[in-house]
């Protein structure tokens, strides 16, 4: 690892490769301490390329044994390797380059490159984590058909795996076996992996659009053999949707799934080889909230998507990363979509951007969806990149429409197939298909930040006229901001309810900005009161709305809106609203002004609750009050004290106020029979502990009875962790050995276990923080298990504002501490657990000195480059 300080990269620098390789093959001999990695190359120099250029390899912390060309050593004078890069001269214009490296991977705790986990190897390549395994042109616009041989030992590594399909296999000395597996598809080295390992297998087959059987198997640890059906029926579920959707088929013989415990991300498309974090594939009813089998469903269908949008068709570079990756979100969105709830699901992804994209933005990590610059890769895997990309795609399908755009995509994946393309390239077979001019729209991809989008509407000469204003606030180098082509879906309801006829003879319409300001006129006809209007309904583009809604005009569209972003978006404001109230009044004046609010809020949450059988999901999400973190982003400055007190007292009002509902939701969303992770169940559920939540909030006398029943009792993760969660955030008598018990439980369960560092890590309050520290020297802990590390340190940071930013500056230091400890061992997971950090501009002045402070006394030791780039952002 070296000091910081990595030179920029930029995307203006781009340069086609030197040469291609046409066929890659690796030979790879795992032995216990170390591997050898013999690399073959056929190399052709590029016709348009530099005769002068040498060819340059990427390839890091690489022990070189062996360099020949066309089978003879390379004079040692026509190379250098510096530790990243191997620079040959003189090589022929075509030849065949052989390499041999010896690696580590038993001492690989960055989880990049060849490394193990819980005695098995595996690999993570993207984005560069191949020149971790051997030399090569380590960039995703070199495609390559690879060969690969993988030996062992045979009895502890019956299994060996590796992209495509096994061709041929053996046995040789001391108890060692060999299989090669041939991948037909060119691909880009960041889509390799390998497996060896003693693993089981979830076997089933699936029979494709044209006829052919493709089999498919997942792999865990033969412990969790039985948590593998979720996954497998998701699996199923995404290929058939591919079909259908977008004509799109598997092209391979075998898909394989490995799980692995030790994982940098959710999971990784690897070409017929997807490698999961564990979290993201294992689901069962007695271990698995309904969160998780959902992220299981999303995950497996986001990796299976990507055979087309990523692997079929790449990335020029990484500066298109949300080419493959924004595409790709959208298209597992819209799986679950269908899978589930459309409503509910928009709501969740549109919560997660604002909540977390959107406070990104206005940070010093802003950036565009495509990068202009960056100096480690690993550090934009971002949301921008990811679910704001998705909505740029979104917005793309708002303005084609469903027909148009699927033609697009169609032209995309057929034009490009085995290409490696940009963003430019995806929006050019978007407007040719269409026929639209997409020239302004590009701007969303290279422009940074959350756009405002300010609307009045008023009464002219009998028409309703609405005027559109919309600016980008700066963002770091980049002070000016460009006017940008924007969806907006919109409807207007009269005084009865209903919407009114527009223009176009429609009731809905879709608006397209383009100009700083606009106005539309839509004629009353005689009509003589203003509508009322819902706008940006599905959250067609991703923007601040800023309209001064009345709070009459907000329950109204909370009652009679149909739309499901347009209602939640309502009652979402309302909430914001009695909050900031309640943060101007002082002491113990807040309990009355909270029953104020509450009785003021109640009309409109009991209608939700009278209509929450249709669907409990939307009405759970309707009842949640926004985050402790959502409230304090929207103030001048992030007051984490007061938000807690003001929003506990609002909620412990709501709680008393309708005490009899929440115990009515409580009885009639309590499920008789087996458990089942379908949607109508987990909407119940959610609205069920939604409601115990709000008891718990007003210290209800018979809570915690119950709930230590329905911990005892439960069947089902969902019910046993909302018991446990309940009972430890609120103190409640039964709260200790309920935590014991859950320990003793599940303390050979690694996932089930991960959540029990998490429920203690974010009871709220400053006390804490001793806890924490008292996690992190549990036995249980583990700096080389990012999940156990997420568990407890993220969910500090992320989840638990009064304890992290505990006015002593006690959660700072413990959290600075913490980062340089991971850095050592995991660069990529502490640079993306500062990210935490980012706030640290909109902190009231005492803690911006302590955290800063903190931040500053990390950095005063070397720290990885992945580390250093995130922490001089934010201390910019
Ligand atoms: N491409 C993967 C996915 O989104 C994630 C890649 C992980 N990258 C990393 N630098 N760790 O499905
Ligand atoms: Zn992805």
């Amino acid at each position: 690892m070296r000091d910081g300080q990595a030179d920029l990269i930029r995307l203006a620098d781009y340069q086609a490769p030197v040469f291609h390789v046409p066929r890659t093959s690796l030979d790879v001999a795992l032995y216990d301490d170390y591997s050898r990695v013999t690399t073959t190359l056929e190399l052709e120099r590029r016709a348009d390329a530099d005769p002068a250029a040498d060819y340059v390899f990427d390839g890091v912390e690489l022990a070189l044994c062996r360099l020949e060309v066309d089978g003879q050593p390379w004079p040692k004078a026509q190379y250098d390797y510096d530790g990243e890069r191997l620079v040959i001269r003189g090589l022929p214009e075509r030849c065949t380059l052989l390499t041999e490296v010896t690696i580590k991977p038993h001492l690989n705790t960055a989880l990049e490159g060849l490394y193990m986990s819980r005695g098995m190897f595996c690999t993570q390549c993207e984005a560069e984590g191949f020149r971790r395994i051997t030399f090569y042109p380590d960039r995703p616009d070199v495609l390559s058909r690879f060969v690969t041989t993988i030996r062992a030992d045979k009895a502890r590594f019956p299994l060996l795996l590796s992209n495509g399909n096994p061709v041929a296999r053996g046995e040789e000395a001391d108890g060692r076996h060999w299989v090669t597996w041939e991948d037909p598809h060119p691909k880009p080295s960041y889509l390799f992996a390998l497996v060896a390992g003693d693993l089981a297998c979830l076997e089933d087959q699936y029979q494709t659009g044209s006829g052919r059987t493709v089999s498919l198997q997942i792999y865990a640890e033969p412990r969790d053999l039985d948590k593998l059906d979720h996954a497998m029926r998701s699996l199923k579920a995404a290929m058939a949707w591919d079909e259908r959707v977008y004509g799109l088929e598997y092209d391979l013989d075998i898909y394989m799934i490995v799980a692995v415990s030790h994982f940098n991300m959710g999971a990784m498309e690897n070409k017929g080889l997807n490698i999961f974090n564990t979290a993201c594939v294992l689901a069962h009813p007695a271990t698995t909230t309904d969160a998780g089998f959902q992220r299981v469903e999303s995950v497996v269908g986001h990796e299976y998507f990507h055979n087309w949008s990523g692997n079929r068709v790449t990335c020029r570079d990484w500066f298109q990363l949300s080419l493959k990756e924004g595409l790709t979100v959208f298209r597992d969105q819209c799986f679950s979509a269908d899978m589930n709830s459309a409503a509910v699901k928009r709501v969740e992804d549109v919560d997660v951007l604002r909540a977390v994209q959107f406070p990104e933005d206005q940070g010093p990590m802003a950036h565009p969806v495509r990068p202009a610059a960056y100096q480690k890769i690993d550090n934009f895997y971002t949301v921008t990149i990811y679910e704001k990309g998705a909505e740029l795609v979104r917005m793309q399908h708002e303005l084609l429409g469903a027909e148009r755009f699927r033609a697009g995509t169609d032209l995309y994946f057929r034009r490009f197939d085995g290409q490696a393309v940009t963003t430019d390239d995806f929006l050019d077979c978007m407007a040719e298909a269409s026929g639209l001019d997409l020239q302004q729209f590009r701007r969303w991809y290279d422009q940074a930040g959350t756009p405002h989008l300010a609307v009045q509407g008023h009464i002219e000469q009998g028409d309703y006229v609405l005027t559109f204003r919309q600016w980008t606030p700066p963002t770091p180098g980049q002070p000016d901001k460009q006017p940008l082509m924007m969806p907006v879906r919109l409807a207007l309801f009269g005084a009865d309810g209903q919407r009114l006829p527009l223009p176009d003879g429609s009731t809905e319409t879709v608006l397209v900005l383009t100009q700083e300001e606009q106005s539309f006129r839509f004629p009353l006809h005689g009509q003589k009161e203003a509508p009322v209007p819902s706008l940006l309904r599905g959250f067609s583009a991703p923007v601040e709305l800023d309209y001064a809604f009345t709070t009459e005009q907000l329950h109204f569209l909370l009652a009679h809106d149909d739309d499901g972003y347009s209602r939640w978006d309502a009652a979402q404001r309302l909430y914001h609203a009695a909050v900031t109230r309640l943060l101007s009044v002082p002491g113990e004046a807040v309990r009355a002004a909270a029953e104020d609010e509450a009785a003021a809020l109640a009309p409109a949450l009991r209608q939700v609750l009278a209509r929450a059988d249709d669907d409990a999901a939307a009405a759970a999400l309707l009842l949640t009050l926004p985050s402790e973190q959502a409230l304090a982003d929207r103030l001048p400055e992030l007051d984490v004290d007061g938000v807690h007190r003001a929003r506990e007292a609002l909620r412990a009002a709501i709680g008393e106020q309708l005490s009899s509902l929440w115990w009515q939701a409580e009885q009639n969303n309590t499920l008789a029979g087996p458990y089942r992770p379908v949607a109508a169940d987990i909407g119940r559920r959610s609205l069920r502990h939604c409601a115990l939540a709000y008891l718990a909030a007003a210290g209800d006398a018979r809570l915690a009875g119950h709930l230590t029943v329905l911990f005892q009792q439960a069947d089902n993760m969902t019910d046993q962790l909302g018991a446990l969660r309940l009972l430890v955030h609120y103190g409640l008598p039964g709260a200790d050995e309920a935590l014991d018990a859950f320990a003793r439980q599940w303390h050979d369960e690694a996932l089930v276990m991960d959540q029990w560092f998490t429920v203690q890590a974010t009871v709220p309050g400053e006390t804490t923080l001793s806890r924490v520290q008292a996690l992190l020297a549990h036995e249980g802990f583990d700096w080389r298990v990012p999940n156990r590390v997420r568990a407890v340190l993220g969910a500090l940071a992320n989840a638990n504002p009064t304890a992290f930013h505990a006015a002593s500056g006690e959660g700072y230091r413990l959290y600075a501490d913490a980062l340089g400890r991971l850095d050592a061992v995991n660069p990529q997971v502490a640079a993306r657990m500062a990210n935490a950090c980012a706030r640290l501009p909109r902190l009231p002045e005492g803690r911006r000195a302590l955290l800063g402070g903190a931040l500053r006394g990390l950095l005063k030791v070397p720290r990885s480059a992945n580390l250093t780039e995130v922490l001089e952002r934010i201390l910019a």
